[in-house]
C-alpha cells in the first residue's frame, strides 16, 4: 500500500494546511482548502482510494465542467491544525458524479467525517476558475485572515472601497491582483445563496472578501494561491496599522504611481478602480 500522505497532490494540500495554521488564520475548525487534482495525481493517489466509495451526496449545485472530477477537501468541522498530525481523519478524496451534481469519498475524511460545509463555495469557485482560466486553476482556499475581517467593519462593503487601499498599502499588490478583489455583503456561510454570490465575484477576481467572515483565494497551485491571500492580508494588516495610527492618511500610492507599477510590470489594472 502507498503512504498517500508522500503523493506531491496531498504532501502540498498538507502543507499548505499547516502554512495557514501558522499564520493565525484557522482558529477552531475555521477556514477551508480544496484542490482539484490533475489525473496523474489521481492515478498515483488511486491504489489508496476505498475498495467500496462511499455514499453520493447531492450538492445542491450542478456544475458540468467540473463531472468526473476528483478533489482533495477538508473536512467539516476539523481543525487546520491537526491535519498534519491525522491527514486520514481531517481531510479527504471525494469523485464527483458524471451530471456534476453529488460528490462520495474514495478516501480519508475517516470516521464518518464529510467535506467541508464550504464545498458548495468551493464547487462553485472551481467550476468558475477553470472555465476564466483555461483550466489553469486548481486551489480555492478559504481563511479567516484576521486583518481583512476587520477592515470589513470599517470600510464600505463594495469591490472598489476594498480593492483602492489594498492596492495602496503595499507596492506590490497590484501586480499580484491586478483585476482587485471582490466583495460579498455578510450572508449566512455554508449554502448555496453564498456560494452563488462568491463565484459571482470570481467571474473577475481571484479573491474575495466574505463581510465579518474572511477570504476567499483562488490560483493554479498551493504557492500562488496562499501566495496571494498572504499579500492581501498582509496590506490588509498594514492599512489597519495605518488606520490605528488615528491621524489618516498623510501620503499613498497616488493612481498614477499605480499605474506606473502596471506599465513596468506588464500588467493591466482594473481601470474602474482608478479615477
Ligand atoms: P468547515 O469546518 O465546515 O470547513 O467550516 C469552517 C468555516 O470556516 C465555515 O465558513
Ligand atoms: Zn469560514
Amino acid at each position: 500500500m502507498i503512504d498517500i500522505t508522500e503523493q506531491p497532490a496531498v504532501a502540498g494540500f498538507i502543507r499548505m494546511c499547516e502554512d495557514g495554521w501558522l499564520q493565525g488564520w484557522h482558529e477552531r475548525n475555521g477556514g477551508n482548502l480544496t484542490y482539484r487534482m490533475t489525473e496523474e495525481d489521481v492515478a498515483a493517489a488511486r491504489p489508496a482510494f476505498a475498495s467500496e466509495p462511499g455514499a453520493w451526496h447531492e450538492m445542491g449545485v450542478t456544475c458540468d465542467n467540473l463531472a468526473g472530477e476528483y478533489f482533495i477537501t477538508t473536512g467539516s468541522g476539523k481543525f487546520f491544525r491537526n491535519v498534519a498530525l491525522a491527514p486520514e481523519k481531517n481531510i479527504g478524496i471525494v469523485e464527483i458524479n458524471d451530471a456534476g451534481s453529488a460528490w462520495r469519498i474514495v478516501w480519508g475524511l475517516a470516521g464518518g467525517a464529510v467535506p467541508t460545509s464550504e464545498f458548495p463555495t468551493h464547487f462553485m469557485n472551481h467550476s468558475v476558475r477553470k472555465r476564466v482560466t483555461g483550466g489553469a486553476n486548481r486551489v480555492i482556499y478559504h481563511c479567516h485572515a484576521t486583518n481583512v475581517i476587520a477592515l470589513t467593519y470599517v470600510l464600505p462593503l463594495t469591490d472598489r472601497d476594498f480593492t483602492r487601499p489594498l492596492w495602496q498599502s503595499a507596492t506590490e499588490c497590484p501586480v499580484v491582483f491586478p483585476e482587485g478583489v471582490g466583495v460579498v455583503p455578510w450572508m449566512v456561510p455554508g449554502g448555496v445563496d453564498i456560494a452563488r454570490a462568491t463565484s459571482e465575484k470570481m467571474e473577475t477576481y481571484q479573491a474575495a472578501v466574505w463581510a465579518q467572515h474572511g477570504l476567499f483565494a483562488s490560483g493554479s497551485d498551493f504557492d500562488t494561491t496562499f501566495g496571494l491571500a498572504h499579500t492581501i492580508e498582509k496590506s490588509a494588516e498594514i492599512y489597519v496599522k495605518v488606520l490605528s495610527c488615528g491621524q489618516g492618511v498623510r501620503q499613498t500610492i497616488t493612481d498614477d504611481n499605480l499605474r506606473a507599477i502596471a506599465r513596468d510590470f506588464g500588467v493591466t489594472l482594473n481601470e474602474a478602480f482608478l479615477g
